[in-house]
């Protein structure tokens, strides 16, 4: 079967991109349902023989889908069936919201990378559950490790910041494998501000204290907490973050989210729009944040690489750097199916 992607890419890339994304999930999900999705993108169950143990957890493969694409959920079979390993679904915020004004996401084709302003449009945790419950009915479900990834709303002050992360947490714990609290995206003023040293440590025991009250209730697993964070932190400040991992006794840890910084895209005519960017202008910057962390971190947290994987090579450099997985969004968008059955053989 030749590779199609290529084709469906040059369809989708004449459309405005928002819209090439919800069709896209419509069209993933419908082929998925028919049995066609397997056939069409020449994925194979060859992709979930690659065990790896994670934060206690048994992943069929080293790759996984980054939080963002999935982000009410409402794919995760289709999604799974591409080889992904695991998923993260999300951001979800505590209530729904309809995230910033359009347009807010932009491709930079000749640069393969993606510029957002999102502003974590998502169907709160209570929609985000209902999708999640849609999927279970499904004839082919997911298999893999299932992630949620939680945020504050836009309108919640930092102040209260921590609370809203505590609601949305206790809201998802049950259908979580694990949770991802992003401290990381650049489009929810101030969001990025709750990586000071002092505030993440109190996020995480308050996270901590709520998990130990759902291992006491009903709940009865522990559901390993990581942090996300972006890649526009110094040495120092990525130092001071790890002193706060390592004796938090955090799960895991993502870097990273996209960057504000805007170096090599500058002359293009999109260069300039809002947001956080995405895609192969972010690989070097985003592996040396890894590379830096994992130099400070306890080696038993891991670190989930994420961030311009736009190559099975890009993969096994964060592996080579650190990472105990990869996660991949704008690489899917760029390349197709075709890197994750890459990936997925490493
Ligand atoms: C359109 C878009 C939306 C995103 N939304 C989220 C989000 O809601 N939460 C989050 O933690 N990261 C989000 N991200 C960041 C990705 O998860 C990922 O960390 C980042 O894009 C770097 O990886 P990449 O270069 O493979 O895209 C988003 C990225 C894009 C491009």
């Amino acid at each position: 079967m030749p590779d199609l992607y290529p084709l469906a890419r040059k369809i989708l890339f004449q459309m405005d991109a928002e819209k090439a994304h919800h069709l896209t999930l419509k069209g993933m999900n419908l082929a998925h349902k028919t049995g066609l999705l397997g056939f069409l993108t020449g994925a194979s169950s060859e992709s979930q023989n690659h065990p790896v143990e994670v934060m206690g957890l048994s992943f069929p493969n080293r790759v996984g889908l980054a939080a963002g694409l999935d982000k009410g959920g409402t794919a995760v079979d289709a999604f799974g069936q591409l080889g992904f390993a695991h998923i993260e679904v999300g951001t979800v915020t505590p209530r729904p919201q309809p995230g910033n004004e359009a347009p807010r996401l932009f491709r930079l084709i000749e640069h393969e990378a993606i510029i957002n302003r999102m502003g974590f449009n998502n169907p709160g945790t209570t929609g985000l559950l209902e999708n999640l419950e849609h999927s279970t009915r499904s004839s082919r479900p997911f298999q893999g490790i299932l992630g949620i990834n939680i945020g504050k709303n836009f309108d919640t002050p930092n102040e209260n910041a921590i609370d809203d992360y505590v609601k949305a947490f206790e809201a998802v714990y049950n259908k979580a494998d694990y949770v991802t609290a992003n401290l990381s995206s650049p489009n929810t003023a101030g969001l990025r501000d709750l990586q000071s040293g002092e505030i993440c440590s109190k996020l995480i025991e308050a996270l901590q204290q709520k998990r130990s009250e759902m291992m006491a209730g009903e709940a009865g697993k522990q559901v390993p907490i990581v942090i996300k964070i972006a890649p526009d932190l110094d040495e120092a400040a990525i130092e001071s973050l790890a002193k706060v991992f390592n004796e938090s006794g955090v799960d895991g840890v993502i870097t990273t989210n996209t960057t504000i910084s805007r170096d090599s895209v500058e002359s293009h005519p999109l260069g300039n729009e809002k947001g956080g960017l995405s895609g192969a202008p972010l690989t070097t910057l985003s592996t040396g944040v890894l590379e830096t962390l994992r130099s400070s971190l306890n080696r038993e947290i891991p670190i989930i690489g994420s961030g311009g994987v736009m190559t099975v090579q890009d993969a096994e450099e964060k592996l080579n750097a650190g990472a105990s997985l990869v996660q991949v969004y704008t690489g899917l968008i760029y390349h197709g199916p075709a890197l994750i059955r890459g990936i997925a053989k490493l």
